[in-house]
C-alpha cells in the first residue's frame, strides 16, 4: 500500500497506525540518516562527483533533507512550512544530474540507511521501500 507524496510513492501513512517518521525514531531518526548520508558522501571517493554538485559546507543541505524527508516520511511538513511546495524536480535544475549522479545519489542513500540497520528501524523491508522510493525520486531528477 503506497500514497503519492510529493509526486513519489511512499509506504502509506494514514493507513498504518505507525507512521515511518515514527518507526524510524521521530526528527533524531531522520536527523542520522541525513548525517549519514552526507557524511558518506563527504568521505567517499565514490561520491565524489555528487559532493561537487553541493555547496563547500553541507549544513544547509542537512537541513533542508532532513526537513524534507520529516514530511515525507509521515512527520510534520517541516520543509513546505519554510519553503512551500518542494517543486523538487525544478529546485534540482541548477544542477546536472545524469544517471551517474542519480545513481550515486541512490548508492549512498542505500549505504547510509543499511549502516543505520535494524536498530535504528531500518529493517531490510523498510530499506526496500524506501530505497524503491528514493530511487523513483531520484530518476525523476535526471534533467540531461
Ligand atoms: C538524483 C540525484 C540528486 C542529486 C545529484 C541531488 C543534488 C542536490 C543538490 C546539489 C542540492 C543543493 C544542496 C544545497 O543547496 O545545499 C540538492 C538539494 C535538495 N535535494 Fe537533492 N539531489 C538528488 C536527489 C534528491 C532526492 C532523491 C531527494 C529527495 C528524496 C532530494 C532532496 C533534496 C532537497 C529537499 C533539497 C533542498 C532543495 C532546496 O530547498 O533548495 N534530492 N540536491
Amino acid at each position: 500500500m503506497t500514497d503519492r507524496v510529493n509526486d513519489t510513492a511512499v509506504p502509506a501513512a494514514h493507513t498504518s497506525p505507525v507512521t515511518p517518521f515514527q518507526r524510524l525514531g521521530s526528527e533524531a531518526g531522520v536527523r542520522a540518516l541525513v548525517d549519514r548520508f552526507y557524511d558518506l558522501m563527504d568521505l567517499e571517493p565514490e561520491f565524489a562527483g555528487l559532493r561537487a554538485l553541493h555547496p563547500p559546507t553541507l549544513e544547509g543541505s542537512r537541513d533542508k533533507l532532513a526537513w524534507f524527508l520529516t514530511g515525507w516520511l509521515g512527520g510534520p511538513n517541516l520543509y513546505v512550512e519554510r519553503f512551500g511546495h518542494p517543486r523538487l524536480r525544478a529546485r534540482h535544475m541548477p544542477y546536472s544530474i545524469g544517471i551517474a549522479e542519480r545513481d550515486q545519489w541512490i548508492t549512498c542513500m542505500g549505504l547510509a540507511m543499511a549502516e543505520i540497520g535494524e536498530a535504528g528501524g531500518f529493517t531490510a523491508e523498510m530499506q526496500d521501500k524506501l530505497l524503491t522510493s528514493f530511487a523513483g525520486t531520484a530518476d525523476w531528477m535526471r534533467n540531461r
